[in-house]
C-alpha cells in the first residue's frame, strides 16, 4: 500500500492512501467513539451496495447524481439531514463518490458545526487523481462554478483504483483530461522526484493506459500533495494547478453544465491556453503540437465548439481569481512548465479562442 501526507509546518493534515481493494478495509480505520455518516449518490450506492449496507442505514444521505444537483439546494439536503439524524462535532463524513459528491460533502463537513472530520472516498478517476485531494470544497452557483465553498482537508483520502471498473469511457476520459494536465505542469509542482509524466503518457499505447494507471494516479497524487503542501490556500504556487481551468469554467457554463465534463473542459481550455502560448511567443510550434497531439492521443475533445467569443471574455472575467477585471492566466512556457500571465490583451485572448 502507498501511502503519502499532506502536512503543514510538520502536523500532518491528510494522509493519502492508494490500494487496490482497500474500501473493503475501510471500517478498519474507524474510530468507536464516533459516528460515521456516510454521503453518496444514487448512481454510486447503486454499484457499491456493499460499501453502504457496512454503514448503519440511518447514517446514510443519498443525493442525487450530476454536476447541475452540485448547487445550494443539494447542500441544504445534506446539511437538514445530518442534523436530522444528529450530527455531533466528534462524528466524521465519509465522502463516497466523484467530485460532485466530495465537494458537496466536504463542504458540508466544513460548515456543520463549524467543522467535523471529513474521509474521502474517491470513485471516478478525476475524483483519485485531483479533486478529492487538497481540500477545495463548495458548490456551483448561477453567476459560475466552485463560487461558494472553503478549503477544508479530508483526514484521510483513501484511494482504491478498482474502483474505476465500473466507470464508463466517458467519465474515464474526463479523468485523463486531468492526468495530462498534470502531465503539462509537472515541473512547475516543484517535485523533487522527477516523474517524466508527460513521457509515460506519450509513449504508453492506449490500451495499456488502464494497467497502469496505478502508477499514474500515485504520481498525480504526489505532485499535487507536493504543491499543497507548499501553497496550502492558493497563494501563490499552487495556481499552476489551475491550469486549462480559467478557460474550461467558460465553457462548462456556456454548455450548461450538461453537454460537457469537467476533464474534457479542462483538456479544451488546456488547447486555448497552448494557442495563446505560441500566439505569445512563449512555446513553439513543435511544443504547441506535442501537447494537441496528446490531448487527441487520448480523443479528450472530439467536438469543434464555437463560442460568442465575448461572452465567452465576460464569463472569464467573472472567474473567481480574477481582480480588477485583468484576466490572469496560466499558459505553458515550456516542456512540462507553465507560466501566470497578467493582464492579456483582450486581441490574443480572442485568437485563441474556437
Ligand atoms: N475540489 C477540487 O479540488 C476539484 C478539482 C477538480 C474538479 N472538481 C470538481 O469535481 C467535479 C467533477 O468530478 P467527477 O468528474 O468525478 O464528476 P461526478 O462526481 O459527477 O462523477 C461523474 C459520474 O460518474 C459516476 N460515478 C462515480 N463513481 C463511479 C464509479 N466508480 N463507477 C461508475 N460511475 C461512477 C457519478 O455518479 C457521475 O455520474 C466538478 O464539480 C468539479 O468542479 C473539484
Amino acid at each position: 500500500m502507498e501511502k503519502i501526507n499532506i502536512s503543514i509546518n510538520e502536523n500532518i493534515l491528510s494522509e493519502i492512501y492508494i490500494k487496490d481493494d482497500i474500501r473493503y478495509e475501510l471500517q478498519d480505520l474507524f474510530e468507536s467513539n464516533k459516528n460515521y455518516f456516510l454521503i453518496t449518490n444514487t448512481k454510486v450506492a447503486k454499484l457499491y451496495p456493499q460499501i453502504v449496507y457496512k454503514f448503519n442505514s440511518d447514517k446514510v444521505i443519498i443525493i442525487k447524481d450530476g454536476e447541475k444537483y452540485k448547487n445550494f439546494k443539494t447542500f441544504n439536503q445534506i446539511i437538514n439531514s445530518l442534523l436530522d439524524k444528529k450530527i455531533e462535532r466528534k462524528d466524521c463524513i465519509v465522502a463516497l463518490g466523484g467530485g460532485v459528491v466530495g465537494d458537496l460533502a466536504g463542504y458540508a463537513a466544513s460548515s456543520i458545526l463549524r467543522g467535523v472530520e471529513l474521509i474521502q472516498v474517491p470513485t471516478t478517476l478525476l475524483a483519485m487523481c485531483d479533486s478529492s485531494i487538497g481540500g477545495k470544497t463548495g458548490y456551483n452557483t448561477k453567476f459560475g462554478k466552485n463560487l461558494v465553498g472553503s478549503f477544508y482537508p479530508a483526514s484521510k483520502i483513501i484511494i482504491d483504483p478498482q474502483f474505476l471498473q465500473t466507470l464508463n469511457q466517458y467519465e474515464y476520459k474526463c479523468g485523463m483530461g486531468e492526468i495530462v494536465k498534470y502531465a503539462l505542469i509537472e515541473k512547475s509542482c516543484l517535485s523533487k522526484t522527477d516523474y517524466n509524466l508527460l513521457n509515460i503518457l506519450e509513449t504508453l499505447q492506449t490500451q495499456d493506459v488502464k494497467k497502469e494507471m496505478q502508477n499514474i494516479i500515485s504520481i498525480c497524487a504526489h505532485l499535487k500533495a507536493n504543491v499543497v503542501n507548499l501553497d496550502i490556500k492558493e497563494g501563490g504556487l499552487r495556481k499552476v494547478l489551475n491550469f486549462g481551468h480559467t478557460f474550461a469554467h467558460p465553457i462548462e457554463t456556456l454548455t450548461n453544465y450538461k453537454k460537457i465534463s469537467h476533464g474534457q473542459a479542462v483538456a479544451y481550455g488546456i488547447k486555448i491556453a497552448s494557442k495563446l502560448g505560441l500566439i505569445l511567443g512563449k512555446i513553439d510550434k513543435d511544443y504547441f503540437d506535442e501537447i494537441i497531439n496528446l490531448i487527441d492521443k487520448f480523443e479528450l475533445t472530439q467536438k469543434d465548439y464555437h463560442f460568442d467569443k465575448q461572452k465567452f471574455i465576460k464569463l472569464m472575467k467573472q472567474d473567481k481569481k480574477v481582480k480588477n477585471q485583468k484576466i490572469n492566466l496560466l499558459i505553458p512556457s515550456a516542456r512540462q512548465t507553465v507560466e501566470l500571465i497578467e493582464n492579456t490583451e483582450e486581441p490574443s485572448l480572442e485568437a485563441s479562442l474556437p
